[in-house]
């Protein structure tokens, strides 16, 4: 061939991979409301930032008729580009090629980004969409999976590892997914499981759509292994973009500035409306957060799973901080096993990469119960207490009003390690709520009273007026500042220019033993 020639074949050869399984497959993906692996990177991307690697990558089974079987590119579209201008690099499976069935090669090329990710500290977004485990190459395309977990693993704290879901996810499939940090699903396209419809029909008799049993909502909503959901595609590329914009590339990074244009000494008046009188009222917690972040935004992690914790992101000063919240509006704020798991990811998460955290409190105690006890809420609860102590980032603490018992302890309290403790003068930190604290130290007077009812309500105002305030733990040292609500923001700037160059050094270990 003439050197025109083997150009020209590099050309065909490279067209034909592209079009991946044919024009009646990407039909079929496009009847669905998906789009094909090439399509999502494309969209994904920056315009043209995209180099493919392995493009030529072909399997090797000759079981089952195999051998005459062509998977252009192996059923995955592999390599690296930019969001923002910053390197990421990216796998889409390609469902059109033999069901986007993950084989030895197909799992070869998926690791090999995965060993560049880490080795050059940058971020990885996988798309799935898969019918899973190659089944006529068997223990190879087990074993391809098995070393994808490994390495999800060893990448996990170095690089921010982002899965989406973008199409079926069976079997030992969702394990990848769910070892990375991210789970992003789509809405009517998305399914993750264990074990499928059909089989939980035959094993336990139950019912149940690959929907109502994997779909995005039940993810984000019930089961907590997704964290965010996408009405369709674009929507989720959106969030992606979005979340990587707080992100740094690796844990030796900071996350990126931005300069928003928020005026730093910004005082809120409506803050020092925002706390009802009565203390048992509830309040949106929501309207706290964006009042004092930059410009307002706020980026829920996991929005629709335990509502009672708000997780996320935000800005103060352009400088990124992750922000953990209690939120009064739902079950009054007060912990559970799915908050104290909800808040222990994103503050570990945090911790791993240089995000400093702030936490907005306002928690009544913990959700009482047999379920709760039976479900193991010390276990869960104690992993909130772990990740809280083991962070080493700022960790600054809010008290805009509950802060009780055990509770207040857990959310990073002076004693977790709470680098600056600000309360709001309608901060109530104390032991227990006076009405139980009132019940049990005053019972005697109270029962011995002419008027029990009357000496009841009086010995609780008591209580409240000594105990229910901010001052008993600022008298200790315990709250750092007491102030007006509408200064929070410019307090919240000065806390964190102040703890910007905070070194913590823990004794050296192989790992610690979360209870988990
Ligand atoms: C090989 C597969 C495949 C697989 C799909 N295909 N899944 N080929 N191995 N696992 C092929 C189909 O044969 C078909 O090929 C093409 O992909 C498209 O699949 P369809 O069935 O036509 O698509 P659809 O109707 O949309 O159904 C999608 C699906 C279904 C629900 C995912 O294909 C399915 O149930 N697949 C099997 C899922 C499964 O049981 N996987 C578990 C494997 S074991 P043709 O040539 O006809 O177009 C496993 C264990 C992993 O994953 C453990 C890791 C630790």
């Amino acid at each position: 061939m003439s050197t025109r020639e083997k150009i020209a074949d590099l050309e065909a050869r490279s067209q034909r991979i592209e079009v991946g399984g044919g024009q009646k497959a990407i039909d079929k993906q496009h009847q669905k409301a998906k789009l094909t692996a090439r399509e999502r990177i494309v969209k994904l991307l920056d315009p043209g930032s995209f180099t493919e690697l392995d493009k030529f990558v072909t399997h090797r089974c000759i079981n089952f008729g195999m051998a005459e079987k062509e998977a252009p590119g192996e059923g995955v579209v592999t390599g690296y580009g930019t969001i923002e201008g910053r390197l990421v690099y990216v796998y889409a499976q390609d469902f059109t090629v033999l069901g986007g069935s993950l084989g030895e090669m197909h799992a070869g090329k998926i690791c090999k980004v995965l060993d560049l990710a880490v080795k050059t500290g940058v971020p990885v977004i996988g798309l799935n969409d898969s019918g899973g485990a190659r089944i006529q190459e068997a223990i190879d395309a087990l074993s391809g999976y098995g070393q994808i977990f490994y390495r999800n693993t060893l990448a996990s704290g170095v690089i921010p590892q982002l899965s989406v879901i973008m199409g079926p996810c069976a079997g030992g499939a969702v394990y990848s997914p769910a070892l990375t940090d991210y789970v992003f699903m789509v809405k009517d396209i998305s399914q993750m499981f264990i074990t499928g419809p059909q089989v939980i029909k035959a094993v336990t008799g139950e019912d149940v759509s690959a929907e109502d049993l994997g779909g995005a909502m039940t993810h984000n909503k019930k089961s907590g292994v997704a964290h965010f959901v996408a009405e369709n595609e674009e929507d989720c590329f959106a969030q992606i973009r979005k979340l990587l914009s707080f992100l740094p590339a690796n844990n030796l990074e900071n996350p990126p500035f931005m300069e928003t244009g928020d005026d730093p000494e910004r005082i809120a008046e409506e803050l020092n409306e925002i706390i009802p009188d009565n203390s048992n009222q509830a309040y949106d917690m929501l309207d706290v957060i964006t009042r004092v972040v930059d410009q307002g935004e706020f980026f829920q992690t996991m929005p629709f799973y335990a509502s009672n914790i708000l997780t996320g992101y935000a800005r103060i000063k352009g400088q990124v901080i992750g922000i953990i919240a209690n939120q009064p509006k739902f079950m009054a704020g007060c912990l559970d096993i799915n908050a104290s798991d909800k808040a222990a990811r994103h503050i570990r998460f945090c911790d791993a990469f240089n995000i400093p955290i702030v936490n907005f409190v306002d928690v009544p105690g913990y959700l009482p119960g047999t379920n709760q006890e039976y479900g193991g809420i010390i276990r869960h609860g104690a992993k909130l207490l772990y990740a809280y102590s083991e962070a080493t980032v700022p960790k600054i603490t809010l008290v805009t009003r509950k802060a009780y018992g055990g509770s207040y302890l857990a959310m990073c309290s002076r004693d977790l390690g709470a680098d600056q403790v600000i309360a709001w003068p309608t901060a109530e930190i104390a032991v227990m709520g006076a009405e139980g604290a009132a019940n049990i130290i005053f019972r005697k007077e109270i029962n011995a009273a002419d008027n029990p009812v009357e000496k009841r309500a009086e010995k609780i105002a008591e209580y409240r007026e000594q105990f229910a305030t901010p001052y008993v733990a600022a008298e200790r040292g315990f709250v750092d500042l007491v102030i007006e609500p509408r200064e929070t923001r410019p307090c919240l700037v000065n806390a964190l220019e102040m703890l910007a160059t905070k070194r913590e050094s823990r004794p050296a270990k192989k790992h610690g033993n979360i209870p988990l």
